[in-house]
């Protein structure tokens, strides 16, 4: 894609609002975690969260970093979306019955947020390079393969937990 110099600055505008918006995606997900542990059933799946939580405390350091470089602050901005998914999380566990259930329910929560946060730095780090940004967009690429590899290990699990949640689902309709 071929920018003018006015088409830049709009750019730059939107790319500045997206950072702030993803800031503050990172910091509610940050806070959304420590729950999500807690109510996994499955080790496999409270460890990944745990690693996560991790991996996304360092987002919030390299976002506001970031945001620093482009705009001298770390000010954040208003995710809509990621208040939407998890509110919807947060529903979807109150209304699992089985533990098994709470796991797939947790999984799929998660990996709603997961690609909605690729979809983010997919963009963000497209902008960076209209941008001439070759750093932040360096920064973005490896935020976003952290969130590619979380999706992928919660496809993993996801496989032997379904597994459990149909087995356990077939006994109590013999019964
Ligand atoms: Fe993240």
């Amino acid at each position: 894609m071929k920018l003018f110099s006015e088409n830049i600055e709009d750019l730059r505008t939107l790319y500045v609002t997206s950072l702030k918006k993803a800031l503050d995606m990172e910091q509610k997900i940050t806070k959304a975690l420590p729950t999500m542990i807690e109510k996994s059933t499955d080790p496999r799946l409270a460890t990944a969260f745990r690693n996560h939580l991790t991996e996304t405390q360092g987002h919030v350091a390299k976002v506001q970093t970031l945001l620093r470089e482009a705009t001298g602050d770390a000010s954040t901005g208003t995710c809509k979306a990621i208040s939407a998914l998890i509110t919807e999380a947060e529903d979807n566990i109150k209304d699992a019955g089985d533990t098994s259930i709470r796991d797939i329910t947790l999984i799929a929560s998660a990996q709603q947020v997961e690609h909605h946060e690729i979809a983010v730095y997919g963009t963000l780090r497209t902008w960076a390079e209209l941008l001439g940004q070759d750093g932040a967009a360096n920064t973005l690429e490896s935020i976003l393969e952290e969130e590619k590899k979380a999706d992928e290990l919660l496809t993993t699990i996801s496989d032997s937990v379904n597994t459990t949640a149909e087995t356990r689902s077939s006994f109590a309709t013999r019964a």
